[in-house]
């Protein structure tokens, strides 16, 4: 395509922008996959897998706050061999890459479903980060140690890249971005949402069924920027930044903040998937309006700078 070149090799994975559709909002199916791809998704990221069908938590279990949203799903996934007809179905003829976001209750789990799943997609996103399903994604992913041992038995059991999705419910993103690190992670994605609660004051209840969700959307921007600066200035691995992007300036401010790619995922809910698309263009015309040929020319410009 003619214009600034705003490909991404991402760990290997080659994709023709840098906007991909965050796991969980849409992708529960080969079909909606298909629809971000057609959207103009550079990539795309499946709903959390695990190795058995699971049901989630109760209704309610999304609350709008404005532009962003506080949810408590528990994981909700028709399990492996469920998931692998979808993927299936999508084919791997599909135009852009598919990474499958995978999860378990141990180190042995995700290695499990990560190699049942690998022969269909092009790369591994490890949920390490889910703040409200017990025992699981960030109450695993919190621990340095065990997000480490996770990443191990992933990367042993596939020859595909392997992203660590970290939280942002941690005093030290850093440490888990080592712990990534050393257990043998091709790259990292930060961040999932952050753990909130709201109140119905008339029924004097919190709002979700399950109390605790996690807040996404345009307030958690500022968050996932920051842990993005944070850990781009302390590992080489390439980082993937998320949380709250709506426009093609949003994602810029990941991008310049050390970010080699974006995923979106909220904002999809209200504006459609053609959302992936139109982000994807603006960049180019954004590159375009201040004379830079390459995404690369603002890429990490923030990173090493001071901070207080
Ligand atoms: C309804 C909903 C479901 C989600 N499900 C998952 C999931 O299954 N696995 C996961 O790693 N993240 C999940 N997430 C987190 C998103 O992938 C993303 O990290 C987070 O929402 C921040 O991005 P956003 O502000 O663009 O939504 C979910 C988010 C929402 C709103």
């Amino acid at each position: 395509m003619d214009g600034p070149d705003i490909s991404v090799d991402l760990c290997g994975v080659l994709m023709e922008n840098p906007v991909i559709l965050a796991s969980g909002v849409l992708g529960e199916t080969g079909p909606s996959l298909l629809e971000a791809l057609e959207g103009g998704a550079g990539a795309v990221v499946t709903k959390s897998i695990g190795p058995s069908p699971r049901e989630g938590h109760p209704n309610p279990t999304v609350v709008t706050l404005g532009d962003s949203l506080l949810n408590a799903m528990g994981l909700p996934n028709p399990g492996m061999e469920a998931y692998a007809e979808e993927l299936e179905w999508l084919g791997r003829g599909s135009e852009a890459p598919v990474f499958a976001s995978v999860f378990g209750a141990s180190p042995d789990e995700y290695a499990e479903v990560a190699a049942r799943l690998a022969p269909l997609v092009d790369g591994i996103e490890l949920n390490l980060s889910c703040p409200h399903a017990k025992g699981l994604g960030a109450e695993m992913g919190g621990d340095p140690a065990m997000l480490e041992q996770v990443v191990r038995a992933v990367v042993d059991t596939t020859n595909l890249p392997v992203l660590a999705k970290l939280t942002p419910n941690t005093g030290d993103i850093g440490a888990l971005a080592s712990a990534a690190e050393r257990g043998g992670a091709s790259g990292l994605v930060a961040v999932n949402t952050l753990q909130g609660m709201v109140v119905d004051v008339e029924m004097a209840a919190p709002a979700l069924a399950n109390s605790y969700g996690g807040l996404s959307g345009d307030a958690l921007r500022p968050v996932g920027v920051r842990c993005v600066h944070e850990i781009a200035g302390m590992t080489s691995l390439p980082v993937v930044g998320v949380g709250g992007i709506s426009n093609h300036i949003h994602a810029l401010e990941y991008i310049m903040a050390g970010a080699t790619a974006v995923q979106v995922g909220t904002a999809i809910r209200t504006d459609g998937p053609q959302l992936l698309g139109r982000i994807a263009t603006d960049l180019r015309d954004w590159l375009v309006d201040h004379d830079h040929s390459s995404l690369a020319d603002v890429r990490g410009i923030l990173v090493g700078g001071g901070h207080r």
